[in-house]
């Protein structure tokens, strides 16, 4: 039996694509059983439609909030047999009232070396922007577990990525993404399915 994997993401899902693409690849271990959104218009939910694999959306103006969001995912993780969470592009800081119900279950992909440029505030382009406004010379990501503290759970992997001159933040994310995010995300994924596996022999 494989690892149920839920991945919940907020926008383009390109992560959930790199994890869609792997899975009888570099993914072995685990199955995308359940993607969740936060958005409505997230294109994400389109991938995952294409590939087969049943979409959630559950809104936190629909659900009275972080608590009713969060009460309603756990149940909707539950109902679907969930046994490892991935954080991929999604745009929402969860509770230690729910980060503690899935301690080293839970990962994330950040598009930086954490930890620089990380912690609430810092996400998507934002990331990017920071970093080429300090001068970095090497970025990249890591992917993480989650616990209550945000971008601040023990480090799974991180990849290094060169900043070019005339690095625009899209261009640079274009390049963390290309070359760091997409490799990594589906070997923690693999690595993190198969932990679950051992573990709960
Ligand atoms: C990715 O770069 C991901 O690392 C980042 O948002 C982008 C989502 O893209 N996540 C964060 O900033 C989380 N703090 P995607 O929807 O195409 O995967």
């Amino acid at each position: 039996m494989k690892t149920k994997i839920a991945v919940l993401v907020s926008g383009g899902g390109t992560n959930l694509q790199a994890l869609i693409d792997a899975q009888g690849k570099t993914l072995v271990s685990g199955e995308i059983a359940l993607v969740v959104s936060n958005s409505a218009g997230a294109y994400a939910l389109e991938r995952a439609k294409k590939a087969g694999i049943p979409t959630v959306t559950l809104l936190k103006k629909e659900l009275g909030g972080q608590e009713g969001f969060e009460a309603a995912l756990v149940q909707t993780l539950e109902d679907n047999g969930i046994q490892v969470i991935i954080l991929a592009g999604f745009m929402t800081i969860l509770s230690e009232h729910f980060t503690s119900r899935y301690p080293r279950r839970i990962i994330n992909i950040h598009p930086s070396l954490i930890p620089s440029f990380c912690g609430e505030g810092y996400y998507g382009l934002r990331v990017h922007q920071a970093a080429l406004a300090r001068g970095v010379k090497l970025t990249g990501a890591t992917v993480h577990f989650v616990n209550e503290i945000p971008d601040g759970g023990e480090i799974i992997a991180q990849k290094a990525v060169a900043i070019q001159p005339g690095d625009t933040p899209e261009i640079l994310q274009r390049r963390v993404m290309e070359q760091a995010e997409w490799i990594l995300l589906p070997q923690a994924a693999e690595e993190v399915s198969k932990l679950y596996m051992e573990e709960s022999r």
